[in-house]
């Protein structure tokens, strides 16, 4: 069995999972998803968060594979999210003499998921933990990614084990360490992750990089994903970017349609963006794609531009969830573009114009609807609504 070495005494005891479908049930996993877990073994023995229940077996064994025999003393929970402490059961099971380590608001999710009340110690900002030659500190990063997330530096050693924060989807093919790796592979996963799981907390993970600007971070180590020893600022930079809604100049286009006289209309909005010089241009079927790929592209792209047929007098079903998604994530800072066609009396339209009055980014042309099949008049009101946006753009 390898063991994987962080430095001498601390260890990756995590598992890759690459049978789960759907990440928290919703997210596709397509590359699969890694649940990682470090051992840090001193005079006391400490494991930094757990691993998803499925997995418990794999977990144990990569446990016992290090400490032969010994104890944990402590299990230092920085996120409740079963992905993560879906093993803590067990590990008290087989260590009932645990201490389990959290903040104010880790307790009561303790004794609501798992019923576990006893042998706790709780922790607030800035306190230390000696396990030995190895101290903890804990911060408290709440929303990054639920309000008892915390994160825990290890000061001899300079690591930071964050948690959800720089995680990625993907399971761990082999490489461990960002230098291991081509991140070229991870790069949209990193992105989907964030955007998705953690980009409704966009000013929650500003907090949090400013807090941590004050540490001095040799290594990152969160619960999902590569751990970063050699090139942080390609992770820190990128939740940077990521978290302030830094955007490329670029259109996401995205439409529902049940017979293609709205995806027309998209294939004609997004031809004139290239003939006038737009480059970055993704079309989506929101009946086709998923809405965690739309989302990070989102992202990505400073235009975003929605389609949708009228459906019961209603925006067509795949439409409206991504926007109701879209809406409660708050995503700031975008220009919209709107169209869509109907039968007889509309749905899509005036619905997507109500999103636009939620989310108050900046409407771009006026909106352009079309009754049944486009035809001309309607295909030039179209070209007029993506010069309007090229110009925004370029
Ligand atoms: Fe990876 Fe929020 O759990």
């Amino acid at each position: 069995m390898h063991q994987v070495n962080l430095t001498d005494n601390i260890y990756y005891v995590g598992v890759n999972d690459r049978k789960t479908h759907l990440f928290e049930n919703y997210w596709p996993l397509d590359k699969g998803m890694a649940y990682n877990s470090y051992l840090i073994v001193d005079e006391k023995v400490a494991l930094v968060d757990t691993v998803e229940r499925n997995f418990i077996d794999d977990y144990l064994d990569n446990i016992d594979n290090i400490l032969e025999g010994r104890k944990v003393d402590y299990l230092i929970i920085n996120h409740m999210e079963p992905d993560h402490s879906g093993a803590i059961r067990a590990i008290v099971s087989r260590y009932p003499e645990i201490t389990l380590v959290g903040n104010k608001k880790t307790f009561p999710m303790l004794s609501n998921y798992y019923q576990i009340k006893d042998n706790t110690l709780e922790v607030a900002e800035g306190d230390e933990l000696k396990l030995g030659n190895h101290t903890l500190q804990f911060y408290m990063t709440p929303m990054v990614h639920w309000p008892e997330t915390m994160v825990t530096y290890e000061v001899s050693n300079q690591i930071l084990f964050s948690a959800d924060a720089f995680g990625s989807f993907g399971a761990l093919d082999g490489g461990i360490f960002d230098d291991e790796l081509n991140l070229d592979f991870y790069e949209e996963e990193m992105m989907r992750y964030f955007t998705n799981i953690v980009g409704k907390y966009c000013p929650h993970t500003q907090r949090a990089l400013k807090k941590l600007e004050g540490l001095s971070i040799k290594m990152i180590a969160a619960t999902h994903g590569p751990v970063w020893r050699t090139d942080l600022n390609y992770i820190l930079s990128r939740y940077q970017k990521w978290s302030s809604y830094e955007t490329k100049p670029g259109a996401v286009i995205v439409y529902g349609s049940m017979y293609g006289n709205t995806e027309k209309m998209a294939d004609a909005i997004a031809r004139q963006l290239a003939v006038r010089g737009v480059k970055n241009i993704k079309v989506y079927d929101a009946s086709k794609t998923h809405p965690s790929y739309i989302i990070s592209d989102l992202f990505k792209y400073k235009a975003f531009i929605v389609g949708s047929c009228a459906y019961n007098n209603e925006m067509f079903p795949t439409v409206e969830t991504l926007l109701t998604k879209i809406e409660h994530m708050g995503v700031k800072d975008h220009l919209l573009g709107i169209f869509g066609s109907y039968t007889w009396n509309g749905g899509g339209v005036k619905n997507i114009n109500k999103f636009a009055e939620k989310i108050k980014w900046e409407v771009v042309n006026e909106p352009v609807e079309e009754q049944g099949a486009l035809k001309k008049d309607k295909y030039e009101q179209c070209i007029e609504l993506a010069n309007a946006m090229a110009d925004k753009l370029l």
